[in-house]
């Protein structure tokens, strides 16, 4: 079976820096899959670059069988694949539920004019996506926070929330970069349940970018390492993790 997502000799450079150097890896369907690296190894500019928010300046990125590269973020959301935000200072005064709302409205593309012209429709399509909208936040437990603000959410349910407004595209794959950061440790283990609980009910995959390491090796099925934009290793979580290569690239911290 090929992969779901497969990149082969990602190039971006800004300047004369080479933030991703020739960057090959695959994620096979339902897989969780992580990514690790040093501080400035390239993984968030391998994560834009997949999900259309850079362009590459070679190599190619293949999703569910289709040449996807250089595609804007919105075509590859219509192919689903998305990647998470940190919920906005100014949703904070919205509910969960109206931010979960606010996610699938800005997908549907709907144009203000034809809702305006058909007051029924956009009644009806509110209720739909209220009704979608209740039905993410069950599947990411959330549902019982669904009427009180965002801003009054812990760490970890913030964090679920950005996967919750994630799910509202029915994506194929979510993309997560660093999603421990800034959660309490204990609640770290219940985030990679959530994740987990995910992927075998939904049969979602994930590529993870986490600092976190003890996350990585409870969580990931498989880890890519990268180092000074390029994947040094790729493999189960204690294999990479017990190579020495990748110790050393991580002792020896930024890249020089
Ligand atoms: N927009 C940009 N313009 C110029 N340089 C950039 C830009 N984005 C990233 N870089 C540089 O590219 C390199 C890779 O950065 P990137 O953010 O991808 O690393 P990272 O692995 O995500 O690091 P971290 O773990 O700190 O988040 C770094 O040297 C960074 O300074
Ligand atoms: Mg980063």
């Amino acid at each position: 079976m090929s992969a779901l997502l497969d990149v082969q000799a990602l190039d971006k450079h800004f300047g004369g820096l080479r933030a991703c150097d020739e960057a090959t890896f695959a994620v096979e369907r339902g897989q969780i899959a992580g990514m690790i690296g040093p501080n400035g190894a390239g993984k968030t500019t391998a994560f834009n670059c997949v999900a259309g928010f850079l362009k590459p300046d070679g190599g190619r990125v293949t999703f569910d069988g289709a040449d996807v590269t250089g595609l804007a973020p919105h075509r590859m959301f219509e192919n689903g694949l998305v990647r998470t935000f940190q919920i906005p200072q100014e949703l904070d005064t919205m509910t969960v539920l109206e931010n979960v709302m606010l996610a699938g409205e800005r997908q549907s593309g709907e144009s203000v004019w034809r809702t305006w012209l058909s007051p029924g429709r956009l009644r009806r399509e509110e209720s739909a996506l209220e009704a979608r909208a209740h039905a993410v936040l069950e599947q990411t437990q959330l549902g019982h926070q669904a009427y009180i603000r965002a801003g009054a959410l812990s760490g970890g349910q913030r964090k679920l929330l950005e996967l919750a407004r994630a799910l509202m595209a029915e994506p194929k794959m979510i993309l997560l970069d660093e999603p421990g950061a800034g959660v309490n440790p204990a609640l770290i283990a219940r985030l990679a349940d959530h994740i987990r609980d995910l992927r075998d009910r939904l049969g979602l995959t994930f590529l993870i970018i986490e600092h976190n390491l003890d996350f990585v090796r409870q969580l990931c099925d498989q880890v890519v390492v990268m180092a000074q934009g390029r994947v040094l290793d790729i493999g189960a979580p204690d294999v990479v993790l017990s190579n020495p290569e990748v110790q050393s690239a991580y002792l020896s911290g930024q890249r020089t």
